[in-house]
């Protein structure tokens, strides 16, 4: 540019804000939440006690967890407002946008811009959690249920959707999955967070930003994206003919590749291990997914490796959510669910010091053009 001004596109490398919730170590290649190890908090840790650390910036002690946890349950028993919504747009609307109108709901008429909001943060969880679980139990053909007062969230999460409460082994592998997607930083659905809170707009909206940004498969619609393609793949012996076929057509390979990690994701390691503990009960479909993920992981690394571009997060999480019985459409809202908790910790954190968020463009266009009416222009 002639100007000498640089235009840095999809800000890549800027650092946007000062923030001590999360923390990605590219040369250990390991991701911490307050310091914490996400693999150690996925092996010793609940989901519930994560949201309270993320939110607080330190574990909670015994009391703390349990009135925490009866906070988040007894946030998920919904409304006639809600459930007519739910009900009225199953069929119609994915899931994904019926979260975030459910949300847009919830912010109406609320204000924003305190940071000891922990409250609504809490909130934003519970009301995702069930909003989620009743989407999906509907989508399935049932009826509401509400939450049980003797159960967890992330519990009452799998028993609204299904009517009985679930084995602790599903639980702790819904947990395992809540709790590896519950925070990473600002990519773009936390900083379409951060762009609708710093005009104090409230929690529950800045959240629907969030949700809307997580959509296309360039970020939390990479899952399904992922899941589409090993379909399309079917067979582990296809792989290296489409892996070359796509990377002729300069087509990107779902599940591969970040902005952030220039090596392996330490995301993908864990769901790696999560499914070596389901794999003797996967369905035949999901048998077909693993053997084909495994076979595209190989082949792709070998030709994207080089280039640090590297299996990510949503290479492997479709066997895990479809070993859940979840519906393909239902992968991204739950992602969004895990997220709501670094997105409202993220928010109350920017409100410390706000800062409206305002960044300029490089205006390219012509200047001083002369105004003809429009009985006298000619042309197309
Ligand atoms: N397959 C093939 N080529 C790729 C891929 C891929 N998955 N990712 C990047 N590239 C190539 C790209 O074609 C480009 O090549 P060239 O320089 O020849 O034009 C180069 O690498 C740079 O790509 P970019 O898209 O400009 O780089 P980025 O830093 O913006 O990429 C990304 C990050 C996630 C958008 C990209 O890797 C991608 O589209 N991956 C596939 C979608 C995906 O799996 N997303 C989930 C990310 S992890 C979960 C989350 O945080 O949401």
């Amino acid at each position: 540019m002639s100007s000498g001004i640089r235009v840095q596109k999809g800000l890549e490398g800027v650092y946007v804000t000062e923030s001590a919730i999360s923390f990605i170590d590219l040369e250990r290649g390991a991701l911490y939440y307050s310091g914490y190890d996400v693999r150690e908090l996925v092996e010793r840790s609940r989901y519930e006690e994560i949201v309270f650390l993320l939110l607080n910036r330190r574990l909670p002690t015994a009391k703390e967890y349990d009135a925490h946890v009866r906070e988040l349950v007894s946030n998920m028993r919904l409304g006639g407002d809600h459930l007519d919504v739910i009900r009225s747009f199953v069929s119609k609307m994915d899931p994904l946008s019926i979260l975030a109108t459910l949300m847009v709901i919830e912010g109406s008429g609320k204000q924003g811009g305190d940071p000891s909001d922990t409250s609504s943060a809490v909130r934003a969880v519970s009301r995702m959690g069930a909003f989620f679980s009743t989407i999906v139990r509907l989508k399935l053909g049932g009826d509401y249920i509400p939450p049980r007062s003797d159960l967890g969230f992330v519990e009452n999460m799998l028993y609204m959707i299904r009517g009985e409460p679930p084995t602790s082994e599903e639980a702790a592998i819904l947990d395992d999955l809540l709790i590896l997607h519950a925070e990473h930083g600002i990519p773009a659905s936390t900083f379409a967070c951060l762009v609708a809170a710093s005009t104090l707009s409230d929690l529950f909206s800045s959240v629907a930003a969030g949700i809307l940004a997580l959509k296309g498969p360039l970020h939390g619609g990479a899952s399904e994206a992922s899941y589409k393609q090993a379909l399309e793949i079917g067979d582990p012996a296809r792989v290296p003919e489409w892996v070359e076929e796509a990377l002729r057509s300069k087509r990107k390979i779902m599940g591969f590749g970040h902005r952030v990690y220039k090596t392996y994701d330490p995301r993908a390691l864990i769901v790696k291990e999560i499914i070596r503990r389901l794999e003797d009960r996967l369905s035949q479909e999901g048998k077909m997914l693993l053997r084909v993920t495994q076979a595209l992981e190989e082949y792709g690394e070998k030709k994207l490796a080089n280039r640090g571009i590297y299996p990510n997060v949503d290479l492997w999480t479709p066997i895990v959510y479809r070993a859940l019985g979840l519906p393909e459409d239902t992968f991204t809202p739950l992602f969004a669910v895990s997220r709501t908790a670094g997105w409202a910790a993220h928010i109350l954190e920017y409100w410390t010091d706000n800062k409206l968020i305002r960044p300029l463009h490089l205006y390219t266009g012509d200047k001083l053009k002369q105004y003809v009416p429009i009985e006298l222009r000619s042309g197309s």
